[in-house]
């Protein structure tokens, strides 16, 4: 029998909170002490779980939350920033979920949470199929140095490239780096001849040096193409979250072993 895991979800009345509030309150290995969002005050934006209680802000949530509650963050950027000190500030592990938050103020976060002896486990993704899309990639950029990333999501997305694809980019680079292999001229849209010469009108943004193009329409969810190409031959290796009920296992494991890090750690698949 698994032993249970007690949350506080913030940003529980969002488009990804709220379908991970549901599925964390019907499961049995999860004690959902409380929820956050600041339209609790008013009239929640969306339906929250019944029997939770739920407070306009994580402050005061924190007041009558057990110790050993974890805090998973998923609103925005500049909410989540405050929501990381309040967090510390309790002596609590913290979850976050939410992306967009500039690397320095990442790592300025970690470095305190770490002196405070805490966990910033900072997740970009909580699917399992999206890890595992990303340690495949990191698998085939051994052999394919030359990689594009396409993300697409929701017109509602306030941040871009995705979280998911930046961390991605990343992990590719480092992996094609670990390799001893290098992109063709092409990949090399940051420093290239034709970006010197202004030619390049539009071909994403280099992250770490993989292309990655943002796509932000109405009827997506949160998908990622990571394509390789070589010679005669495209590897495509893609992901599609297409329900939002995906993220609630991520963030089940997540919590229950953020314990075990100390000050800023990246990606579920430390985990795996
Ligand atoms: N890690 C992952 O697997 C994953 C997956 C999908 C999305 N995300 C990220 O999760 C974040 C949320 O995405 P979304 O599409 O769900 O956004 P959203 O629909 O805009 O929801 C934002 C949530 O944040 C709440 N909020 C706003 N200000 C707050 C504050 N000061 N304190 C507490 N809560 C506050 C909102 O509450 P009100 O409704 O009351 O305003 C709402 O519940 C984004 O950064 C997104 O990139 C992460």
């Amino acid at each position: 029998m698994t032993d249970t895991v007690t949350l506080i979800l913030v940003g529980a009345t969002g488009r990804t909170g709220n379908a991970v509030a549901h599925a964390l309150a019907s499961r049995s290995d999860v004690e959902l002490d409380s929820v956050v969002a600041p339209s609790v005050a008013t009239t929640p934006t969306r339906p929250l779980p019944a029997g939770i209680r739920a407070f306009a802000s994580l402050a005061e949530a924190l007041v009558t939350a057990p110790s050993d509650a974890v805090v998973v963050d998923l609103t925005h950027a500049d909410a989540a920033r405050v929501n990381a000190v309040t967090t510390l500030e309790s002596g609590r592990h913290l979850v976050l979920g939410t992306t967009g938050i500039a690397d320095a103020d990442l790592e300025e976060l970690g470095a305190r949470f770490a002196a405070a002896d805490l966990a910033l486990f900072q997740v970009p993704n909580f699917s399992l199929g999206a890890v595992l899309a990303i340690r495949l990639a990191t698998q085939v950029a051994a052999y394919f140095p030359d990689v594009e990333i396409i993300e697409t999501h929701h017109d509602g997305k306030r941040d871009a490239p995705s979280g998911t694809a930046v961390h991605s980019a990343r992990a590719i680079a480092a992996a094609r780096r670990a390799a001893g292999l290098t992109p063709g001229p092409a990949g090399d849209i940051a420093t290239g001849e034709e970006a010197a010469a202004g030619m390049l009108r539009s071909r994403g943004e280099s992250i770490d040096g993989v292309p990655v193009h943002a796509l932000r329409l109405p009827g997506a969810t949160a998908h990622e193409e990571i394509v390789f190409g070589a010679p005669g031959e495209l590897l495509t290796i893609r992901h599609d979250a297409i329900d939002r009920t995906c993220y609630a296992a991520g963030v089940v494991l997540a919590a229950r072993r953020a314990h075990e890090f100390t000050g800023l750690t990246t990606g579920l698949e430390t985990l795996l």
